[in-house]
């Protein structure tokens, strides 16, 4: 995700003239509480206030600082044509003003963080919508219901998380859950010493695919310590879902197998891709 930019132009005193001036490039840094702010542009640039701009500066960033607490993230963040008023100059102001554009910049941006037990029940739904819609036609009624309630249900979910150490992230847009990726310890007995890791579950809600959402969950996946330095990780994908393996691969993914996807019924079924991504 590239950067979000916001536009500060605010007149609190003087009835037509902006007393909050300043732009702002936004990068956020999933997984790093740094903030980073730089300045690289001042208005007018042959009159300068190095002591006013390091004010506004030190005030832009603790509105940033308030903001992105809560979604754990940092950001490296560019401030240009920042405007230091030489009457009405009132540093707070760019604190405030921060906090209330970089919040509407990021009303539209998914939060990623990670689920908690309370979470199982809007987890669950997602799961289960997402996974209906995407391969519901490909099973037969009672094996869609079957998966659903053995593998997708709130108590899995809750095994996932309480007594699997499994880490689940989810993705949320104005408060509400859009997405998850879910991932652990690979338990196969090819596995490396308990090294390897497997990525287990990414759903996104079918009004919120293709927005990136998936690409930041995977990417945040991998990013988290669990994975980051695991010698491999290891996913199933559905022979007949080209657009996660393209996901997928994009991050370095590699068909490695395959194997039967089984079903309750024992009906047959398609194969399952495995992919895999060893450490660089
Ligand atoms: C696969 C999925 C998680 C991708 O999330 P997303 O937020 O839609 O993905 P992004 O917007 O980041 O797009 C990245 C890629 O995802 C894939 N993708 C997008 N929409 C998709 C969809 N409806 N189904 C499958 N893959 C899709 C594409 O490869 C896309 O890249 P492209 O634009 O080059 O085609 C999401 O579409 C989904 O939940 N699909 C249904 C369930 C599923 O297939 N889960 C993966 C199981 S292994």
């Amino acid at each position: 995700m590239g950067p979000i930019t916001i536009h500060v132009r605010e007149s609190q005193f003087t009835g037509g003239d902006h007393v909050v001036v300043f732009d702002a490039d936004v990068l956020l840094l999933p997984h790093d509480a740094t903030i980073a702010v730089t300045l690289t542009g001042v208005h007018p640039a042959y009159d300068r206030d190095p002591e006013g701009e390091q004010l506004a500066l030190d005030c832009i960033r603790d509105g940033i600082m308030a903001v992105l607490a809560t979604r754990n993230v940092g950001a490296l963040v560019e401030v240009s044509n920042l405007v230091i008023h030489p009457v009405d100059f009132r540093p707070s102001y760019f604190r405030r003003y921060t906090v209330r554009h970089l919040e509407a910049a990021l009303a539209d941006v998914p939060l990623i963080r990670p689920a908690e037990v309370e979470d199982v029940a809007a987890l669950s739904e997602l799961a289960r919508a997402t996974y209906a819609a995407a391969f519901g036609h490909s099973l037969a009624p009672e094996d869609l219901t079957e998966h659903l309630d053995r593998h997708l249900s709130q108590q899995s979910f809750a095994r996932a998380l309480v007594e699997d150490g499994d880490v689940i992230l989810l993705a949320l847009v104005g408060g509400r859950i859009v997405g998850c990726v879910q991932f652990g310890t690979l338990r196969e007995p090819t596995a490396e010493e308990g090294a390897d890791r497997e990525l287990r579950r990414l759903y996104v809600d079918v009004g919120f695919q293709g927005r990136g959402i998936g690409t930041a969950l995977v990417e945040a996946a991998l990013r988290h310590p669990l994975l980051a330095e695991a010698p491999r990780v290891v996913l199933d994908v559905w022979e007949h879902n080209p657009g996660a393996q393209r996901l997928y691969r994009r991050f370095g993914f590699e068909v490695v197998g395959e194997r039967c996807f089984e079903v309750a019924s024992g009906a047959p079924t398609s194969l399952d891709l495995i992919m895999e991504r060893r450490a660089p």
